[in-house]
């Protein structure tokens, strides 16, 4: 029987096992600079048991900042500091993708050069705040890219997959989802352009399919993943017919042969109840790998693995809480409480200090 613990090849990255670890912001870049530091290798090594490491999503420029001390992949500082990460991970046996990320309008001109108003699709003003260095601030209205500027924006992923691969990253990771740039691109409340970019399906995914040839070209398809979450509402985006769009975007997507499609089955931080989305549909129309992410335990992971509705589980809370997850799964052995005070910034507490099992006991 397949479960957790059989190996699997994603693309051409073969992973150990089938718990990856999800993209999780920590917000403990050097700064200034936002440069991946000692103790951003410190914890990523502490996790190198996991099949896979998706990094914490990455800027990919300096417009696409949306948070304080975020490691980005745009200065060659940043790239010496995740190859001090990539190096330290592989050695341990590890296999670790970078998330190349865009926030869009989920920023605010005090995280941006020049206190610049945050780009998106259409000029439309999320609900909610941004955390800047001065606390949570409003959000602002942003301004909408010309068709011109999303040529510009295509070429920055370009060069943020160079820097992962110069980095020595087993991978690149494209970040679609949770109502950052490329989800406000794909979805109808965000998205009210009348040029290639917007309107029809065909049209608002045409951005994503541009971004995905783009770092293939770079990497080659089989060690690109890309990340969704169709039903999420977490920043503000919405969808009138998620099953059709992310349909057709896997679809689409199936041209490429990626490595991976990641999917975000939940809603981040929602309450109220959500759209209906059929995710085994989903991954039967996806030809490759399919990571499912959301709320999994040890049990319901075992089980989507098992019955085939998934190939891999990416696991966030509980890699943060247990850098030994991997070892705590196989003895079935109880996970540490993640405390929640500390997942975003701060230093090593709640980040590299949450015990490993006592091999003695
Ligand atoms: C967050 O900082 O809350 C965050 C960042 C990236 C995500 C999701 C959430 O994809």
């Amino acid at each position: 029987m397949t479960d957790l613990f059989t190996p699997i090849k994603l693309g051409s990255m073969q992973l150990s096992n089938r718990i990856v670890m999800a993209p999780l912001t920590r917000n403990r870049a050097a700064m200034p600079g936002n440069i991946p530091q000692e103790i951003n290798v410190t914890y990523y090594t502490q996790r190198a048991s996991a099949g896979l490491i998706i990094t914490e999503a990455s800027p990919i420029s300096a417009m696409g900042h949306g948070y304080p001390a975020t490691p980005g992949i745009h200065t060659a500082q940043q790239v010496a500091g995740w190859k001090k990460v990539v190096d330290a991970v592989h050695a341990e046996g590890g296999r670790i993708v970078l998330q190349l990320w865009h926030v869009g309008r989920i920023s605010h001109p005090s995280l941006l050069p020049k206190n610049a108003l945050p780009v998106a699709p259409s000029a439309l003003k999320p609900a909610g705040q941004a955390f800047t260095y001065q606390g949570l601030q409003d959000f602002v209205t942003p301004r909408a890219l010309n068709t011109a500027e999303i040529e510009a924006v295509i070429n920055e992923y370009r060069v943020g997959a160079q820097h992962a691969l110069q980095a020595g990253f087993d991978g690149v990771e494209i970040h679609s989802a949770n109502g950052y740039l490329l989800d406000q691109f794909l979805r109808d409340s965000t998205n009210k352009r009348f040029d290639q970019y917007g309107g029809s399906i065909e049209n608002r995914t045409r951005l994503l399919l541009e971004v995905t040839a783009t770092v293939c070209k770079v990497w080659g398809s089989d060690r690109v993943g890309v990340r969704i979450s169709p039903i999420n509402p977490f920043n503000d985006i919405h969808d009138s017919n998620p099953q059709a769009l992310f349909n057709h975007a896997a679809d689409e997507l199936n041209q490429f042969k990626l490595a991976y499609l990641h999917a975000v089955e939940i809603g981040i931080n929602s309450s109220g109840p959500l759209q209906e989305f059929d995710f085994v549909q989903l991954r039967r129309r996806f030809k490759s790998n399919y990571i499912a992410n959301g709320s999994y335990d040890f049990a319901r992971g075992t089980a989507a693995v098992s019955e085939n509705k998934a190939d891999c589980i990416a696991y966030g809370v509980p890699f943060i809480a247990n850098p030994d997850l991997v070892e705590r799964f196989k003895l079935n052995a109880p996970l540490n409480t993640p405390d929640h005070t500390t997942f975003y910034g701060g230093a090593e507490h709640g980040y590299t200090d949450y015990p490993a099992l006592d091999k003695t006991l």
